[in-house]
């Protein structure tokens, strides 16, 4: 028998709902991946009559913020937005000893510090992956992987409701269609105003300069500029000058202190940020290595941002004493690939084409590049590449294999 973990979840919107959905529809994945079932006792929503995206028992929908608070579950999500009710359920929820996950942006700009501080005193755990970026990890990237690893700077779009309407808006849209697409898409705040003038963004880089230096999010002084009043022209500008708007929000260490700045900028179109197009996010961290850490995806959405929400759900779960999970059988990868193989002359150059087609390898070109022979395949999955490659060893060839991705968008 799994162990069973109660949910309570604050908040049935876009994010809420979509969790809901995952919870339900991966019930066995998850049981089998990590050794539990979740059984959501209590979802706190602003009208009981609405339908919601799965059904739930009657007696689990609640209105009032004490009756959610009654049922004491394991785990409390949070995605309501907002600071109140969210961060009275999450003082009243650490304050317990339990966990308390959540996609709020603002709550945590404002009182992540304090909240951490009360999770440490009661042996509780605060979790915000969902916070910032959307559905890219950067939160568990700052706080684990580079736990004590200095970074000298942050830069990123962290907004995707923004990147969203200045894309569509360089293909032609008028600012009013982006937005109006962004918010039916469920990409923007309720108070979409937030997301133009870059208190969004502002909140999720004070969070980020949080993780990388310790510096409470609410002395963070960042500079801010969004996309308003005149987002148009703004775009209309950038395109006149060759390049490409896009709202970035940065913080760095400098001998002063933090610095921080959230402020529209013009990239080359070729240039990282200017291909981050639609809702996608990037983040890049730069650690003082020569190359910076580069993350991006969709940086808001139902999905994504649910899913960021399960993880922190999961894996507080797997903090608990843990029971094995069944194993999930592993299936090889069948995405055909265009490849390039260079092979050296342990192996006849004539002898090649007869091992490619045993293989089931379709070749594109084969050129003769003095001492080695370089060959372009078709796509293919790795299985018939693999088979190739090894019988081109057991004929005393040593081949280097790359995959092509010469025709990616990104
Ligand atoms: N409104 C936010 C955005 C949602 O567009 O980025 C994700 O935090």
């Amino acid at each position: 028998v799994p162990r069973t973990i109660s949910v309570a979840l604050a908040g049935c919107g876009v994010v809420g709902g979509e969790l809901l959905r995952l919870l339900r529809e991966n019930t066995n994945s998850i049981e089998a991946k990590h050794g539990v079932r979740f059984d959501v006792t209590s979802v706190l929503v602003r009208c009981s009559e609405r339908t919601r995206p799965v059904e739930l028992a009657p007696g689990a929908i609640v209105t009032d913020v004490d009756s959610f608070l009654g049922a004491e579950a394991d785990v409390v999500v949070e995605a309501l937005g907002g600071i109140e009710p969210a961060g009275s359920i999450a003082r009243a929820t650490l304050a317990r000893g339990a966990r308390f996950v959540t996609a709020n942006k603002a709550l945590i700009a404002v009182h992540g510090a304090e909240l951490q501080r009360l999770a440490l005193r009661h042996a509780a755990r605060l979790d915000f992956e969902a916070a910032v970026g959307g559905g890219v990890p950067i939160v568990r990237v700052l706080r684990e992987s580079l736990a004590d690893t200095p970074v000298r700077g942050i830069r990123g779009i962290l907004n995707g409701t923004s990147n969203f309407i200045l894309t569509r808006m360089e293909m032609g849209l008028s600012f009013d269609g982006a937005l109006r697409e962004a918010r039916e898409r469920g990409f923007a705040e309720a108070d979409p105003a937030r997301d133009l003038d870059g208190r969004d963004a502002a909140d999720k880089i004070a969070i980020l300069a949080w993780l990388a230096y310790g510096i409470d999010p609410t002395v963070v002084r960042a500079r801010r500029r969004g996309i308003l009043p005149d987002p148009e022209h703004l775009t209309a500008d950038a395109g006149a000058l060759g390049g490409r708007l896009r709202l970035l929000a940065e913080c760095a260490q400098t001998s002063d202190g933090v610095t921080a700045c959230v402020e529209p900028v013009i990239f080359l179109p070729n240039s990282e940020f200017g291909r981050t197009v639609g809702v996608q996010n990037r983040v890049v961290i730069d650690c003082g290595w020569g190359e910076p850490i580069g993350l991006s995806g969709p940086g808001a959405g139902g999905g994504p941002t649910a899913s960021a929400l399960l993880a922190d759900v999961i894996r507080g779960a797997r903090q608990l004493p843990d029971r094995a999970g069944t194993p999930v059988a592993s299936a090889s990868d069948e995405t055909p690939h265009r490849w390039s193989i260079s092979l050296d002359q342990g192996v006849p150059a004539n002898l090649v084409p007869a091992i490619a087609a045993r293989a089931g390898v379709v070749l594109e070109a084969a050129r003769d590049r003095g001492s080695r022979l370089h060959i372009v395949t078709r796509r293919v999955a790795w299985r018939r590449i693999d088979l190739m490659v090894r019988t081109l060893k057991s004929r005393g060839g040593r081949p280097g294999v790359a995959r092509l991705e010469l025709e990616d968008s990104c």
